[in-house]
């Protein structure tokens, strides 16, 4: 695991944060230095362990869901909703974690998090509620749907030899028709990984866009979510592109889709969890082996999505969705298809 005091190549920050997850699927922040660093991170850990049980005066901190890179998400009960009779009156809170909330550009993350998920709706997508502040002690958070369900890392802790086709359609597919909307809305997810993934009683949910971006320019009705001081990527699902030249594409989510998909086909991720460069360096895509419960129609499709070099990954979410349903066709031409 990364120190969390290292800095990368080109002087920002390193980040990762403590954990018991493979190395390979901690997600990795680089920041602009500031001279302030230690003082502005001993500030933040004591703000946090000063947290309200009530933030904002209203909503009421029942246990933590889970904790990332970024931040902690809590269950929560919306006091307001309750006093109206709503007879579910729970949310999901996500707060900034210490190691984050350091940063002058946490609070502009987490709103852009809010923004980029608010602006896409779809099935597949969580649903936000609000971006609020307590002002009492000075803590931004979202609300937002509570998922009751597995984490596809969970899932796969749970089934560690992967899934049936049969199971996996059920899975793939929705999460396939979310990536292609957000890409369709010109969204770039930017972290996609098996534990921002939600096998929910709802369905499937793709969540956690605090990585996510605009893939060019800005979204209409949105307000220019910079990101000049701060990149970030999980090892194991990062593209090289993004390792290398921080460059964040469809492309790049992608790759990372096809390693969740390949990993929740097989029980493995395809390259180990390495980095993709030094999966690269090391040669692990040549042999590469269709996961065996896979049907055979869809390899060629997900071996495009998992090339190393992002020329040759020549495909969109919405083709290897069409790739994955469609029997005997090569959805986007016998001219290009590969010979895998
Ligand atoms: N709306 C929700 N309902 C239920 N559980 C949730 C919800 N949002 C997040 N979680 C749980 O909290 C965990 C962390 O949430 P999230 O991925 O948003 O945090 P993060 O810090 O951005 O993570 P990362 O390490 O990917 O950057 C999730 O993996 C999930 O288990
Ligand atoms: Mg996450």
């Amino acid at each position: 695991m990364t120190d969390p005091l290292q800095t990368d190549a080109d002087g920002q920050a390193l980040v990762a944060p403590p954990g018991d997850d493979p190395p390979g699927d901690l997600t990795c922040y680089a920041f602009a230095q500031s001279k302030n660093r230690e003082p502005a991170r001993l500030a933040a850990r004591s703000a946090l362990s000063t947290m309200p049980d009530v933030l904002a005066g209203r909503y009421c901190i029942e246990r933590l869901l889970g904790a990332g890179g970024m931040g902690a998400v809590y269950r929560a009960r919306d006091l307001l909703a309750e006093q109206y009779g709503d007879p579910d009156p729970y949310v999901a809170l996500k707060v900034l974690n210490q190691d984050f909330a350091e940063s002058p550009d946490a609070s502009a993350v987490l709103y852009s998090e809010f923004c980029l998920t608010r602006y896409l709706r779809h099935d597949n997508v969580l649903r936000v509620h609000g971006f609020h502040v307590d002002t009492a002690c000075a803590r931004a958070f979202i609300t937002m749907e509570l998922m009751r369900g597995l984490t596809l890392d969970k899932l796969l802790c749970e089934r560690p030899l992967g899934l049936p086709w049969k199971e996996l359609r059920h899975i793939v597919l929705p999460l396939l028709d979310a990536l292609a909307y957000a890409h369709a809305c010109g969204v770039v997810h930017g972290d996609m990984k098996p534990s921002n993934v939600m096998l929910s009683e709802k369905g499937v949910r793709l969540f956690d866009f605090g990585l996510g971006r605009a893939e060019e320019g800005v979204l209409p009705g949105l307000p220019h979510l910079s990101r000049e001081r701060f990149n970030a990527w999980t090892p194991g699902y990062a593209a090289p592109e993004l390792l290398e030249h921080h460059s964040l594409s469809a492309r790049t989510d992608i790759y990372a889709v096809a390693c969740v998909i390949y990993e929740l086909a097989s029980g493995k991720h395809p390259f180990r969890h390495l980095p993709s460069i030094q999966a690269r360096d090391e040669h692990l895509d040549v042999g590469l082996q269709a996961p065996a419960r896979l049907p055979k129609r869809c390899w060629p499709a997900l071996r495009t999505a998992l090339a190393f070099d992002a020329s040759a990954r020549a495909i969109t979410a919405g083709q290897v969705r069409d790739a994955f349903t469609l029997p005997s066709s090569w959805p986007w031409g016998r001219r290009n298809r590969p010979s895998w």
